[in-house]
């Protein structure tokens, strides 16, 4: 079976060709980059550059594939949660395709998707499952069952770990996006790391909250004062910040692995590409005896694969088939809000 996969919700566009859920055929991302000179992501800018390119990545991924658009089994697309413009553009390219070639369209939830990637990283996968989707819109803690059916064990309840790196990086004048900036700037630590706090929200709980954290990183460097700080000082509060997050990442993932007896560990999205944390996560692994599924870098941050194998799933699981072409996209996810 082979599946196209779009993917278009924050700023990157992605087209990718998976076959039976496993094989990828070819992945193609383009990152926007005008975002750069603003420090972040301009939704109206994201949508209109989605527009600009969402059927030339199509294509290009196509010919990657050496595939014929008449041989595609099913397309799949992300249709929330995101920026509603950008994920109006995809999610409309996608349905187009669907109807005019006369295959089926599967929605996919884009965290959902981060999820889906532990089967592109182990296709003899065994579930249950306990993954952690962390990125810069969502740090969400899941359970996968047998039947694949994902229910929510805990979440941000403030900013997500991604956004965090991506404001501390900014107020350190770092650029954007933050992650990457912030591992290569701490990886240059020759000195002793900043401390700064960990939330971990109680004993049991399986939340997150990072905002404290990114307020003690401002506080640090007001109290530095402006342009007192050195690039060796710099790295020392990259490093400081990196390890008050994996620390707090890792414990509840620890948590949430003997809350549901299970041995089997997932971690995706754009921080997991981190290489400092998949350091940390693959000692954890190893000293607690777990399985830890750690997807390659480019099936971390966003990417349409991650798409075309959730849709690939979600067709096989789906007693009935039917999938509406009329369903469309939006910018929440309430099926896993909690009150
Ligand atoms: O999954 P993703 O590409 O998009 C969302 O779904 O949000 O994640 C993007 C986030 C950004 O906040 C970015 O700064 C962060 O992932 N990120 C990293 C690294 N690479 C990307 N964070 C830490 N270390 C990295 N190497
Ligand atoms: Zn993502």
């Amino acid at each position: 079976m082979i599946v196209l996969g779009i993917e278009s919700s924050c700023d990157e566009t992605s087209a990718s060709l998976v076959q039976d859920g496993e094989i990828v055929l070819s992945n193609v991302i383009y990152s926007q980059l005008i975002h750069q000179q603003y420090g972040g992501v301009v939704p109206e800018l994201a949508a209109r550059d989605h527009l600009n390119r969402v059927s030339q990545v199509a294509e290009e991924a196509l010919t990657k594939a050496g595939v014929d658009q008449g041989r595609l089994d099913l397309i799949a697309v992300t249709n929330q949660p995101g920026l509603a413009g950008a994920l109006l553009v995809g999610f409309s390219y996608a349905r187009g395709l669907a109807l005019s070639l006369g295959k089926p369209l599967v929605p996919v939830n884009h965290v959902a998707g981060h999820i889906y990637t532990a089967f592109l990283s182990r296709p003899d996968l065994k579930l249950p499952l306990v993954a952690l989707a962390v990125s810069g819109g969502h740090t969400s803690l899941f359970y996968m069952d047998r039947d694949q059916k994902i229910s929510l064990l805990g979440q941000t309840l403030d900013d997500a770990a991604g956004e965090a790196f991506d404001k501390s990086a900014k107020m350190m004048g770092l650029g954007y996006p933050g992650g990457p900036l912030i591992e290569r700037q701490a990886a240059a630590n020759k000195i002793k790391p900043v401390k700064f706090p960990r939330a971990l929200l109680g004993q049991d709980s399986l939340d997150f909250s990072f905002s404290g954290l990114k307020t003690a990183v401002l506080n640090h460097l007001q109290s530095r004062g402006k342009g007192d700080i050195s690039d060796e000082e710099l790295s020392s509060i990259c490093a400081g910040f990196q390890e008050a997050v994996f620390e707090v990442l890792i414990e509840k993932l620890r948590r949430a692995s003997i809350l549901t007896k299970c041995n089997t560990l997932m971690v995706g999205g754009g921080v997991a590409a981190n290489g400092a944390l998949r350091d940390k996560l693959q000692s954890f692994a190893e000293q607690e005896k777990k399985t830890m599924i750690m997807p390659g870098r480019e099936l971390c941050t966003d990417n349409a694969a991650m798409i075309a194998c959730g849709g690939y799933h979600l067709y096989r699981n789906s007693p009935d088939k039917q999938f509406e072409y009329k369903v469309s996209a939006r910018a929440v996810w309430p099926r896993y809000q909690t009150s």
